[in-house]
């Protein structure tokens, strides 16, 4: 078995992690809350949507990489239930970004952003998004964030408490 994860894994999710961060920090302080009747929306959102379709492509392409080749056993943290909880984490911080790139596209299609956005149909952006996929893209951003959160301070306890490694783990160099 390996000790640590693949040059491409590794890579992939440094790149993904600056992305979907990027992506956190648009969505949360650039689009939330600005009117949709400012017109730097329409450029907020011109650089968001291909983001978030980009992330989504990325992301599948990981978990197709991630199926196939072999990987080091999950960490050991010292408890039985911990060590359950950080191979849930894992799994739930693929899912929770994938619910964002399906919410999003639901929400873009449903407001007719991808014509008003990149189709120069000159239409305004419609008063609100509103409806059940824009209420989960919202929901799940602060789940994400929070969960990222705990993701970078269980490597910082590996890292530094435990002293075991971790970050060796996932770096790029051979
Ligand atoms: C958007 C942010 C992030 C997401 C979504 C994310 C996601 C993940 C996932 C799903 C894994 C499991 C390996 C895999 O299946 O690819 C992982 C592993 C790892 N992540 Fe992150 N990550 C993020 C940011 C970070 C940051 C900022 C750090 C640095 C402190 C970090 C450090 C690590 C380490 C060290 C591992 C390896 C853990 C192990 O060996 O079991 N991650 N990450
Ligand atoms: C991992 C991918 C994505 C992340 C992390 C992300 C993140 C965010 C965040 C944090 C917000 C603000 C939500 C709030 O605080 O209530 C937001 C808003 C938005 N996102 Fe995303 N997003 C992603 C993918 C997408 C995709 C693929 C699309 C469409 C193609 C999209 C379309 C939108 C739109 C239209 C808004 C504006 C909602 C409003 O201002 O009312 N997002 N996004």
């Amino acid at each position: 078995m390996p000790t640590r994860y693949s040059r491409t894994l590794a890579a992939l999710h440094w790149l993904l992690a600056l992305m979907i961060i990027g992506a956190l920090f648009g969505g949360k302080v650039l689009l939330d809350g600005t009117p949709n009747d400012d017109p730097a929306k329409l450029f907020s959102l011109s650089m968001h949507m291909p983001l978030g379709l980009t992330i989504l492509a990325l992301m599948i392409l990981r978990l197709v990489v991630r199926m196939r080749s072999a990987k080091p056993p999950h960490a050991d943290i010292g408890n039985a239930i911990l060590n359950k909880a950080g191979v849930w984490a894992h799994w739930v911080l693929y899912a929770l970004v994938f619910v964002m790139c399906l919410s999003g596209i639901v929400m873009a299609r449903g407001a007719g952003l991808p014509d008003i956005v990149f189709g120069g149909s000159g239409a305004p952006l419609p008063e609100v998004f509103s409806g059940p996929a824009r209420l989960v893209h919202g929901i799940t951003s602060t789940t994400l964030i929070v969960l990222i959160i705990g993701h970078i301070g269980a490597a910082v306890y590996h890292q530094y408490v435990r002293k075991d490694g971790l970050l060796a783990r996932m770096s790029l160099r051979r």
